[in-house]
This record gives structure tokens, sequence and C-alpha cells, in this order.
């Protein structure tokens, strides 16, 4: 199992298939999925023959892309994920970046660091000239995320849903970061 990398507090490595109960605690939170599905209940057998195996399918399609289980230095937990890849139809180049974290670990700058730490790989390592991120208009956290690792607002859109959930009539937003624009961020001291 590879260790993709290593912040502060937080060590990102791939998923295994003993991953199942670690997701299936992540999604059953209603907290956790009510800007992704509305807090609908997991489903766990959808994640062990669906979900797990295509986060285990992206290590092979995408040397250095794909979903990162978070982990907690200090004690071992398990505390979400984050991913970190070229969405269908778009260029190596321009990957997505995207979390999803226990509601337990909220609030420490966790999802910032991790992002902070995946920004500085995808554009010193991976060649990436573009990254971005998308959340529901209405899902603040989210967003501050997004605006605290230096993204700006790109767009407000609105998608169809055949069964939308609440906040869905405010839209989608996406925010990026150029290379250019990281390479020219202030340094942590100005911050
Ligand atoms: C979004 C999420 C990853 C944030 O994780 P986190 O580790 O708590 O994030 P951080 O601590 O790094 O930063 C969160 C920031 O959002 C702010 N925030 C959180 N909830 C907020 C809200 N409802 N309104 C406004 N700001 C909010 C926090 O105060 C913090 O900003 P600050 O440091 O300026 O105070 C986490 O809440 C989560 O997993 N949510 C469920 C899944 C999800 O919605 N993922 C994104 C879908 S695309």
């Amino acid at each position: 199992m590879r260790v993709f990398l290593e912040t502060e507090r937080l060590l990102l490595r791939q998923f295994t298939d003993a991953d199942v109960d670690h997701l299936f605690a992540l999604y059953d939170d209603p907290e956790v999925m009510r800007y992704l599905n509305g807090g609908e209940p997991a489903d766990r057998a959808e994640i062990e023959n669906h979900d797990l195996p295509a986060f285990l399918g992206y290590y092979e399609r995408f040397p250095g892309y794909g979903f990162w289980a978070a982990i907690e230095k200090t004690s071992g937990d398990f505390l979400g994920w984050f991913h970190f890849r070229p969405l269908r139809g778009h260029h190596t180049d321009d990957p997505e970046l995207g979390y999803r974290l226990n509601r337990s670990s909220w609030g420490n700058g966790y999802a910032t660091e991790g992002s902070l730490a995946l920004l500085e790989k995808g554009f010193t390592e991976f060649g990436a000239r573009r990254i971005w991120a998308a959340t529901m208009a209405v899902n603040r956290g989210s967003r501050r995320v997004m605006e605290k690792i230096g993204m700006r607002h790109v767009r407000t859109y609105h998608e169809h849903f055949d069964n939308p959930i609440p906040g869905t009539e405010e839209g989608e937003v996406e925010y990026a970061i150029t290379l250019t624009e990281w390479l020219a961020r202030p340094s942590p001291a100005s911050r």
C-alpha cells in the first residue's frame, strides 16, 4: 500500500480492499452527505462492489492521480479522502480536487492542509496547469476551503437533476487556480 504524500498531520495513502467499513461509516453520515446526495443512508454493497473498485482502478489508469485515504498521523485514524484526478473528458493537466472527511474531524484545517499539499504536488510533479474544484453553491464549508487554498470562483452554473436535493436551486460553483496564480501566491508569512 503506497503512501502518496505526507503533511504535518496527515498521511495520504492508497485505498485497499480493507477500507470498505471506513467508507461505509463516512458515507452513512447524513451530515457528510448533505450536499452530495441529501443525506441518504449508505449502501455497503454499492461501496464494496462499485465505489472502492473504482478507486483502486484509478491507480492503474492514472499513475499519480486518484482517491487517497487521509490518515491522521498521531492516531492512525481514517479521516476520509481526497480525490485528485482528471475528470472524464478533461486533460491530465487539468485535474479536479475534492475532499470528504468524517464529521468529527471538521474544523481543524485538515481539508485545507491536504488540499494545499495536493496543489503543490500537482503543479510541481504532475504538470498540472490548472486545478479546479466544484460543489453546491450552498456548501459554504467546501467553498471556504477552496478560497483558503487560493482558488477563485470561476462560475456558477445549473445542472438538471431528476431528484434535486435541497439547495440545488442555488446552483453549483466551480473554483480554480492556475499554475501562474499558484506560482504568484503570497508566501506563508504574508498570508
Ligand atoms: C468540506 C469539508 C471537507 C471541510 O473540511 P474541514 O477539514 O473542516 O475544512 P477546514 O477546517 O480546512 O476549513 C473549513 C473552513 O470552512 C469554514 N466553514 C465550515 N462550515 C462553514 C459554514 N457552514 N459556513 C461558512 N464557513 C464554514 C470553517 O470555519 C473553515 O474556515 P476558517 O478556517 O476560515 O474558519 C468537510 O466539511 C466535509 O467533508 N464535508 C462533507 C463532504 C463535502 O461536502 N465535501 C465537499 C463536496 S464537493
